[in-house]
């Protein structure tokens, strides 16, 4: 094994539809990073299709290395360390990551580390400039979580509240497939939104003064079809519902937000996930977080999606706290919470 604290580090995530790939570097950080996303071949089948993400990110994670690699003027033999995302995600799409992290570590004589996937999404504000100081708040918006969660340090993550049925994200891409949206919907939903009018039809914000930091979507989503069923679908029609779907969904978020912060006195609020690139979710987060003097973060678009640069950012940071014990088994857990790394 090499130096004490590994330097540069490449990062591999393939969780779920995206193959991306990073180089981090102890001190000069973030070298370079590359991402294929497989959301045009997943779209045709109005979801992702687990069997053809794991042969894509197999087509894709080498070629990947290697630009990266070269973008950054380095070689194979440079890397210190390998993070890659053990889990949650699809099993077959984590095994190849697994697979070709192990794979290399073994060959390079190098140690090899499984990342939790939310942990690197929690961790990758850090990224930015200026990054917020600990500790902080983090809301975590992606296609499988909704999370509010208090963060003091590396590992150091306090579940505040969480979803009790669907996420943020799984509310956005149900509505709009309800719609005829393609996948995924989230992004779609947005931009149909932009031309409706949210105030034509009031849904549901469901457990807003629940009193806790919990949510619920999965009634929102009934709300939609509801509606779909009621009108004609004129396309100002779907627009205006895909209004009132995102600002119901936006409300519940920034009303939890808030709570949480208030909860824990903290003035730092961090955005993490897909659902995070939403701009009204931004715009809302901006003026409440005006009303009530706190600072909220966002990681950059880029990084606000599946991306390499927060595995192999996640991967330096544990990397400089503890030496990785796991050897090179293709040790992956699909199921994982976050709650129980240390
Ligand atoms: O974090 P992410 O890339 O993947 C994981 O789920 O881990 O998040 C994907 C989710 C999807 O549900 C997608 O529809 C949603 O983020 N999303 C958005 C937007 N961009 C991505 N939802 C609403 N508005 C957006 N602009
Ligand atoms: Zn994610």
């Amino acid at each position: 094994m090499k130096k004490l604290i590994p330097q540069l580090v490449l990062g591999i995530e393939s969780s779920c539809d995206e193959t991306g790939i990073a180089l981090y570097h102890q001190q000069d950080g973030l070298l370079a990073h590359a991402l294929y996303t497989q959301a045009a071949m997943h779209s045709e089948y109005g979801g992702v299709v687990p069997e053809l993400a794991s042969r894509d990110h197999v087509r894709r994670a080498l070629p990947l290395i290697r630009q990266t690699l070269d973008q950054a003027d380095r070689q194979l033999a440079d890397l210190d360390a390998i993070a890659y995302t053990r889990g949650p995600g699809l099993a077959g799409a984590l095994l190849v990551g697994t697979s070709v992290a192990c794979a290399l570590g073994y060959a390079l004589d190098i140690p090899v580390l499984g990342i939790h996937h939310l942990e690197g999404h929690l961790l990758s504000p850090l990224l930015a400039d200026p990054a917020p100081a600990l500790p902080f708040v983090a809301l975590l918006v992606s296609g499988g979580h909704t999370q509010l969660m208090r963060v003091d340090g590396v590992g150091q993550y306090t579940l505040l509240g969480e979803t009790l049925d669907d996420a943020a994200g799984e509310a956005f891409d149900k509505s709009a497939k309800l719609l005829g949206l393609g996948y995924p919907g989230g992004p779609e939903l947005a931009k149909l939104a932009e031309h409706g009018d949210a105030a034509r039809f009031k849904l549901p914000r469901p457990m807003l003064h629940s009193g806790d930091l919990d949510f619920s979507f999965s009634g929102l989503k009934t709300a939609v079809l509801t509606l779909t069923k009621q009108h004609e679908m004129t396309d100002s029609t779907r627009a205006d519902i895909a209004a009132a779907a995102q600002a119901a969904i936006v409300d519940v978020l920034v009303g939890k937000a808030q709570a949480a912060l208030k909860q824990t006195g903290l003035k730092q609020l961090v955005i993490a996930g897909g659902v995070g690139a939403n701009r009204l979710l931004r715009s809302q987060l901006d003026a409440a977080a005006v009303r009530k003097g706190v600072r909220v973060f966002y990681p950059a678009l880029e990084f606000c999606t599946d991306n390499g640069a927060m595995i192999a950012f996640a991967g330096a940071m544990r990397l400089r706290q503890q030496a990785p014990q796991d050897g090179y088994a293709f040790a992956i857990k699909p199921r994982w919470d976050l709650q129980q790394i240390g």
